[in-house]
């Protein structure tokens, strides 16, 4: 969708002066002073403005409990402001030293099997304990009001990757106060849980606990309102320390880093605690489509903050050491990495880290100024990435609008995967990027919305697996529909309510009216992929399957466009579509194959009228991504050959200064940021 924000707020205020971020984490205190002014010499002979201070020192700062040194990053945030670096200061409290946990054991988090874990690696903490949020509290007013009003400091980064989980008792403690808020009684929560099931009736709060080891399955809506539970836990553990800055007078935009589709949080619910959204992206130079995937979490990214520019705040230049294979990315593979993000919304790119470590569990993890130094092939690719990103200054603040939306929320995803479902293998993010492939391969755009959010600007919903569907959310997709969009649902859609209770009655129950099909039971299918046959379907679309989860449906109107051939659901519905108001219903009862997903999509992309990037070609070649950012028409080669893409007359390459008549050239692995020639 459309948004009228550009440069606005702190970060656009920043990105506004400076041009696009660029940079990454900064530990000075892993090295020896006489090594620090090295580092800013090179950081701005790479055209790094802004570093990420602080995140890992609060050993450091806090050698001894509240003994307190300054000295050092005072020095530091002086030399980088003296050289015009930008510093995002953080809060260094995602690994308290070992005292804390020596003196206080209870601030350690306790797994799942009732381990407590120990210091001597990193988030050894649970979000859940009051001292560990007294002393992270502590550093954190210290630190904030020392530094709120540094010019150096031009952004505060709270934490690092929430994410930390506790089985523990002080965990059960807050969940039990978090389940009384939600519930107000014991009775509601009763039902809720469904406890009439196996006996799990509970009398009081104080006989709640987390879902530990237990002898078999834990109730599901015991496990989803865990999950909900750690995600606001974080998220106060989160707001706590970002008030303490705020409250210490700084103006600074405030963020912290998440981790795409990661699973501990529901990121929807944090968004707008962030001043700006940023995120931390490993793509596997291994997998030929992670470039796919990676675009996913980047339109993410870009979603949660509304549209407003984002900021890629991790990623390696290299090899990773967490990976089993850890295969090295080459400089050019770093490069259009950077850019694929620019592309798609981040006004602000930057690496863990920027000196790699020579001692400490990371000593193997690329860095952008390697162990080698800076007379290498890497460092060189570094230094061309802070030219390119300053060509694109057209970009900063500019969106990338999109009238094309996936319906994505965590509770959905964390309740369709619980054990007990009709078949383990159906993976939602899997099969979600498996829907956006679809367009990401027409250069189409694609916002990523809440159940429930408005869609009124977007012509082609897609919602490929929406298991929790609330009364709100159906509507939403029934009035986009009603007015004139196409609507996508694919398998195991609208079957729970927010407490993951089944919805009793023919499937999807409150969709049933729109989609124009219902369906009794969902059937997993056999390891033999099962043939889906009708004539909408020609020889030429390639394999028309399904595979690991069906449903038998019949027809209550809609039209059936594909039946399985053989097999128990044999001549039932498999594909439907159903004219509905001004708008079509498409059904996908079972996880088909991409042909089969190529021709639905494909065919309700194109009668809804969305257009992707590159007008003139329905399917870009494979492996090139487009993407239209403001003026800046992006094209990104990630195959192994040189593309001819054609473009409209009178462009330039913001990148090489070339002109682009007509068609443009991409070889491969390499970038194109057109935009209209001033003259033309
Ligand atoms: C991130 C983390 C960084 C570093 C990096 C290594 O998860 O925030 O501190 O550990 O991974 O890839």
């Amino acid at each position: 969708m459309s948004t009228e924000t550009s440069a606005t707020g702190a970060f656009g205020a920043l990105t506004a002066e400076r041009g696009i971020c660029f940079g990454g984490d900064y530990n000075p205190e892993q090295w020896d002073p006489s090594v620090w002014r090295e580092d800013v010499e090179l950081m701005r002979q790479a055209g790094v403005n802004l570093v990420t201070v602080g995140v890992f020192s609060w050993a450091r700062i806090e050698p001894a409990p509240g003994v307190r040194d300054f000295a050092w990053l005072d020095e530091v945030l002086g030399l980088l402001h003296e050289a015009g670096i930008a510093v995002d200061l953080a809060t260094p409290t995602a690994s308290p030293p070992p005292w804390l946990g020596i003196r206080h054991p209870e601030t350690l988090p306790v797994d799942r099997d009732g381990v407590r874990l120990v210091p001597g690696s990193r988030n050894q903490f649970t979000p859940a304990s009051r001292i560990y949020r007294e002393h992270a509290l502590a550093i954190t007013r210290d630190i904030a009001e020392r530094y709120a009003a540094h010019p150096a400091v031009r952004m505060w980064h709270i934490g690092n990757e929430f994410g930390q989980l506790d089985f523990g008792d002080e965990a059960a403690r807050e969940f039990r106060r978090w389940l009384m808020e939600q519930y107000g009684s014991i009775d509601a929560l009763n039902t809720a849980w469904g406890t009439a099931f196996w006996s799990q009736h509970y009398a009081d709060f104080d006989e709640i606990l987390p879902p530990r080891r237990a002898p078999y399955l834990i109730n599901p809506t015991q496990a989803l309102d865990f999950r909900r539970f750690i995600s606001d836990l974080l998220r106060d553990c989160y707001r706590e320390l970002r008030d303490a800055v705020r409250e210490a007078g700084a103006t600074q935009p405030v963020t912290t880093n998440f981790m795409g589709f990661f699973a501990h949080v529901d990121y929807w619910s944090w968004a707008d605690d962030l001043d700006l959204i940023a995120d931390d992206q490993y793509p596997d130079p291994a997998d030929p489509r992670a470039a796919v995937g990676i675009a996913l979490v980047q339109d993410l990214m870009r979603s949660l903050g509304g549209g407003r520019p984002w900021m890629l705040m991790e990623q390696a230049t290299s090899a990773l050491m967490w990976r089993e294979h850890n295969l090295p990315k080459t400089p050019q593979r770093a490069r259009r990495d950077s850019l694929q993000a620019v592309a798609r919304g981040a006004d602000g790119v930057a690496y863990f880290q920027w000196r790699a470590s020579s001692a400490g569990a990371e000593r193997f993890h690329a860095a952008m100024l390697p162990h080698a130094g800076a007379d290498t092939d890497l460092f060189r690719g570094v230094c061309r990435q802070g030219q390119d990103l300053r060509l694109l200054r057209p970009v900063v603040g500019a969106t990338v609008d999109a009238e094309a939306a996936i319906v994505f929320d965590w509770s959905s995803w964390w309740a369709s995967e619980e054990p007990g479902r009709p078949t383990e293998r159906l993976d939602m993010i899997e099969q979600i990027t498996r829907w956006y492939d679809q367009l990401w391969r027409r250069g189409i755009a694609v916002d990523l919305v809440e159940p429930g959010a408005d869609l009124d600007g977007y012509r082609l919903v897609l919602a490929p697996q929406l298991y929790i569907t609330e009364p709100d959310a159906a509507a939403a997709l029934e009035r986009a529909v009603e007015r004139g969009a196409h609507l996508v649902v694919g398998p195991f859609s609208g079957v729970a309510d927010r407490n993951a209770h089944v919805l009793v009655g023919r499937s999807p129950v409150l969709l049933r009216d729109v989609m124009g099909v219902s369906g009794e039971e969902w059937c997993a299918l056999p390891d033999e992929n099962v043939e889906l046959v009708g004539d909408w379907w020609a020889p030429a679309d390639g394999a028309a399957e399904a595979s690991i989860l069906g449903e038998r449906l019949r027809t209550d109107g809609a039209d059936v466009l594909l039946t399985y051939a053989d097999g128990d659901l044999a001549g039932l519905p498999a594909v439907a579509r159903n004219t509905r108001g001004d708008g079509v219903a498409w059904h996908v009862g079972a996880v088909v194959s991409d042909a089969v997903l190529s021709k639905i999509l494909g065919e309700a992309a194109a009668a809804s009228g969305v257009r992707g990037a590159v007008p003139e070609l329905e399917t870009l070649p494979d492996l090139l991504e487009a993407v239209q950012r403001g003026p800046v028409l992006f094209l990104l080669n990630h195959g192994v050959e040189e593309q001819r893409i054609p473009v409209r007359p009178g462009l330039v390459d913001l990148l090489t200064s070339e002109t682009a008549d007509r068609v443009v050239t991409v070889p491969p692995g390499d970038v194109r940021a057109l935009i209209e020639r001033a003259d033309s």
